[in-house]
């Protein structure tokens, strides 16, 4: 397949996948939230530690996907300036019933509102194909000063590209990515960050596993 016919049939399946991520989201909002677990613990509070160890407390996180708000509240508990941000309405409507500001942001498609010292998405990325897997990293590159830390997760499993797939808990279907953690880790570095920490559990409620790291772009 030539480079102009994969542009072609790609860029309408990305699109759809962005799409119905979004509605997922918006429809299901609700039961999202109550289908998590209400407190940072375990495998989770484990990887955002790590993340949050080579920051100052001075400095601003900027979260991408904040969904609840539950990891950024968690952040500032420990001290930190959080910067919510969600492209889902449900969320971001809680966040001002609540009076917390939060940011209309996509990080497929706009730029970040300024250079970032530390990016961290929980559960964002693992809904992308690989192409906007790529562009997000890209964005979170462009923006992170050297140095700058950017912590994510996917699925990782070592055979499956992608589905959509629905789970128990939830109504409705969501695109799922399935990275096998040596090609997430060589994607990250071909993209300028190096892997500081890396871990792969089972997702909190589901045997399946994940991948969380904790990124560093490279200083040239
Ligand atoms: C599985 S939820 C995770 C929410 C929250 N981070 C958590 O851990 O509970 C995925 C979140 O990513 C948001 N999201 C999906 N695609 C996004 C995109 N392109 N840019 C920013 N946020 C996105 C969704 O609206 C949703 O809130």
């Amino acid at each position: 397949m030539t480079l102009l016919q994969q542009e072609t049939e790609l860029l309408p399946h990305d699109a759809i996948v962005a799409k119905e991520t979004r509605r997922f989201y918006e429809r299901f909002a609700v039961e999202y939230a109550s289908s998590i677990p209400h407190n940072v613990t375990g495998a989770m509070k484990e990887w955002l530690d790590v993340f949050v160890a080579g920051i100052e407390r001075s400095e601003r996180v900027f979260e991408i996907g904040s969904g609840t708000g539950r990891d950024a509240a968690y952040l500032e508990s420990l001290g930190y300036d959080v910067q919510r941000s969600e492209i889902a309405e449900p969320f971001l409507k809680s966040f001002r019933e609540q009076g917390v500001e939060a940011l209309r942001f996509d990080v497929l498609t706009d730029p970040f509102p300024a250079s970032q010292r530390a990016v961290f998405a929980n559960s964002v990325f693992c809904h992308m194909t690989a192409r906007q897997l790529g562009r997000a990293l890209k964005n979170v590159h462009d923006a992170l000063e050297p140095g700058g830390r950017l912590a994510f997760n996917t699925k990782a499993d070592e055979v499956r590209w992608g589905a959509t797939v629905r789970n128990a808990r939830l109504p409705g279907y969501r695109y799922f990515s399935h990275w096998p953690p040596s090609l997430i880790r060589s994607e990250v570095e071909n993209m300028g960050f190096d892997v500081l920490w890396w871990s792969e559990k089972p997702a909190i409620l589901r045997p399946t596993p994940w991948v969380n790291l904790v990124v560093r772009k490279r200083q040239d």
